[in-house]
């Protein structure tokens, strides 16, 4: 970090994912996961831990995707140290424009350096499609998270199952 990526079909938009503080990410979190709930909603528990790191996607100065990775190991992968990520959220106007897998790279990139074997976050429905195409495994029966009442799976892979 900072890894410069170039999106494609949209010619000289640079996207830079930067390692930034919570700060940074809780707007765009709160605008895209948590609309219209007070902006505290948008805060995790994880936030504040030694291991948490917080990405931002970055087009000039405008912050256009986030997400937040923390050490986690889960009982569906035992025996492995795992990563998991939240708070995934693209800017409305910058979503299906290849700022996600960026977002991901980093993620992977991450997860890999601090010695872990697999990556896995609760995802929403509406976003398993996103996670299938770039490698994870969609696990076990759905459930519905108690602040936004919307359907989510598990998405988990190994890393090296992931090509986003
Ligand atoms: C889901 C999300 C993070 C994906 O980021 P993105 O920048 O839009 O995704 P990308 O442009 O990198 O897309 C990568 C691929 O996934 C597909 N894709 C992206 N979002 C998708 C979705 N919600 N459903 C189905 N496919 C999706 C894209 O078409 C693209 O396909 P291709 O590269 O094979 O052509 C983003 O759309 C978003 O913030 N959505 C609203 C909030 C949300 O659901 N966050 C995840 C919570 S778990």
């Amino acid at each position: 970090m900072p890894a410069e990526e170039t999106l494609e079909g949209r010619t000289g938009a640079a996207v830079v994912v930067r390692e930034v503080t919570l700060d940074t990410v809780l707007p765009l979190r709160h605008q895209v996961l948590r609309a219209g709930q007070p902006i505290d909603v948008a805060r995790s528990k994880q936030d504040g831990l030694p291991g948490t790191v917080h990405y931002a996607a970055y087009e000039d100065d405008t912050v256009v995707g986030v997400v937040t990775q923390f050490p986690d190991d889960t009982d569906l992968a035992p025996g492995v140290h795992a990563e998991r990520f939240r708070g995934m959220a693209v800017d409305p106007a910058w979503q299906g424009r290849g700022v996600g897998r960026v977002l991901m790279r980093a993620a992977v990139e991450l997860a890999r350096s601090r010695g872990a074997e697999v990556l896995w976050a609760n995802g929403r429905d509406t976003a398993l499609d996103f996670y299938t195409r770039i490698g994870f495994r969609v696990i076990g029966d759905g459930f519905v998270d108690g602040v936004m009442h919307l359907g989510h799976h598990v998405v988990l892979a190994r890393l090296d199952e992931l090509h986003p």
